[in-house]
């Protein structure tokens, strides 16, 4: 039985809505999810970032909190507690993962500089692209496979690493590992994998990045699906994880347990300066980069729980779950589930919808129309604009029921599981949708879409 290892102190009410109320509502955000107002949603699986409940522990911890600009008390227990996870040198809070992004990028690449990494998340490769360099993704050839099973589909294809280095390593800058990999289905990385990249790094002479938002979840998979991992802790696994990178960014609003918050870590003394004065520029002072006091604490408390084995036992398990039931009624997803998500192969769901008609698009909004239920597409609204400004399909047409930690009971997957069902079982009458404005950056947060005929959001 894999109940929850928690119990509840405080509740938030959800409020009902009717299907009418969602068209309503659907409609005016340009029947796009991220334009809805909470309140109208019933069950939110947009993200697992910042969304997650806090603890007893870190609640009180939040009264500790240091204020003070300069050298504050909270600071140096955050820092403590990041630098005996990690072990690097230099650690700069940031107030979420993308800043630490930004202040990497901007201070390390250089104009038709390379970035490497399994898969790039979209604000990394946003990031990126900003600074005129390429993000260029090379995870091995199953993680574009979502119905093929492989326990480790975010490793990187370590061969093609390998070639790009030799032959393009004047423009390569640095190698990313993103674990586990967001954007391919939240799969983990293997320790194997990681110590092979972390040899390549080496002998090309490359800095080598962890993105590690889910550090604790990847750590948690290589203990179940490595050989010889299991009796190791999920910190054991973890610390040598980041003894492989030279240096991080981390969003704590993932496996840092917390609603805000992020960091940059790194051993290069030189780099490290240059990010500061940055920070300084655009978060914030080094002892607090955007963040309060009380964030700090909420943090460093978030990640001594993340590590604890129930809790990623019982996280794993309730994925898990849901992917078990959806595969059980016949809905197509990336298998195995990932560590926070599970993602439907909604190209493989709907081939009536031409990747450019956005089959991702069809299916969050009938599962917003059908059940409440708010989740994101990852596919061609996302991925498929080109830095050149062209449209090309995403490799991979999903949609991501993300699983916000210690929020959701049991019954409410069930919930969500049985509406998925529903909806799977409509899909002939499910039709694309158009783009009627978008931004050209990450314009899946902001695009406005109509419906390609009146009943396409049946
Ligand atoms: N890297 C990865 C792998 C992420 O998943 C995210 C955020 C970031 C970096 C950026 O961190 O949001 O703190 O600025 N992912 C969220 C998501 C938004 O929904 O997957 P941030």
């Amino acid at each position: 039985m894999n109940i929850e290892p928690f119990r509840i102190k405080v509740v938030e009410p959800i409020r009902f809505t009717t299907r009418e109320e969602r068209e309503e509502a659907l409609e005016r955000a340009g029947y796009n999810v991220f334009g809805l107002a909470a309140q109208d949603v019933m069950i939110d699986l947009l993200t697992d970032s910042g969304t997650g409940a806090m603890s007893a522990a870190q609640w009180g911890a939040l009264m500790q909190g240091d204020e003070s600009y300069a050298g504050s008390r909270s600071f140096f227990r955050f820092r403590d507690v990041v630098q005996d996870l990690t072990g690097y040198k230099h650690i700069i809070p940031t107030h979420q993962g993308r800043a630490a992004e930004r202040i990497l990028f901007h201070s390390a690449l250089q104009p038709g500089d390379i970035v490497l990494n399994n898969i790039h998340f979209d604000t990394t490769r946003a990031n990126i692209e900003v600074e005129a360099s390429e993000a260029r993704d090379l995870v091995i050839a199953e993680g574009w496979l979502p119905a093929l099973v492989h326990p480790f589909k975010g490793n990187m294809n370590l061969d093609a690493l390998d070639s790009v280095l030799s032959n393009e390593g004047d423009r390569v800058r640095m190698v990313m590992m993103t674990i586990t990999n967001n954007s391919g289905g939240g799969q983990p990385v293997s320790l194997e994998n990681l110590r092979k990249v972390s040899e390549i790094c080496k002998r090309h002479r490359k800095p080598f990045f962890l993105d590690a938002c889910r550090f604790a979840e990847n750590a948690w998979f290589i203990k179940v699906r490595e050989e010889g991992q299991l009796e190791r802790t999920p910190k054991a696994i973890a610390q040598e994880v980041f003894s492989l990178a030279d240096g991080c960014t981390f969003s704590a609003k993932k496996d840092g347990l917390a609603n805000i918050g992020g960091f940059l870590a790194m051993n290069d003394d030189t780099l490290a300066e240059k990010c500061r004065n940055l920070l300084i520029l655009t978060e914030g002072f080094p002892t607090y980069g955007g963040l309060a006091g009380y964030d700090m604490e909420a943090i460093a408390r978030g990640l001594e729980e993340v590590l604890d084995e129930p809790y990623l036992r019982h996280r794993i398990g309730s994925i898990q779950y849901l992917g078990d039931k959806l595969t059980e009624s016949g809905v197509p997803i990336v298998q195995p589930p990932g560590g926070h998500a599970v993602y439907i192969d909604a190209g493989q769901l709907l081939p009536h919808i031409d990747p450019l008609e956005f089959p991702g698009i069809a299916l969050v909004n009938a599962l917003y129309l059908e059940g409440g239920i708010r989740s994101v597409e990852i596919g061609s609204v996302m991925f498929g604009v080109r830095s050149d400004g062209t449209e090309h399909a995403a490799g991979m047409e999903l949609v991501r029921l993300a699983i916000p930690r210690r929020l959701y009971t049991q019954s409410h997957l069930d919930y969500v599981a049985s509406i998925v069902t529903a909806v799977a079982a409509k899909r002939h009458g499910l039709h694309g949708y158009r783009i009627v404005s978008a931004p050209r950056v990450l314009r899946h947060f902001t695009a406005q879409f109509a419906p390609l005929t009146a009943a396409a959001a049946l």
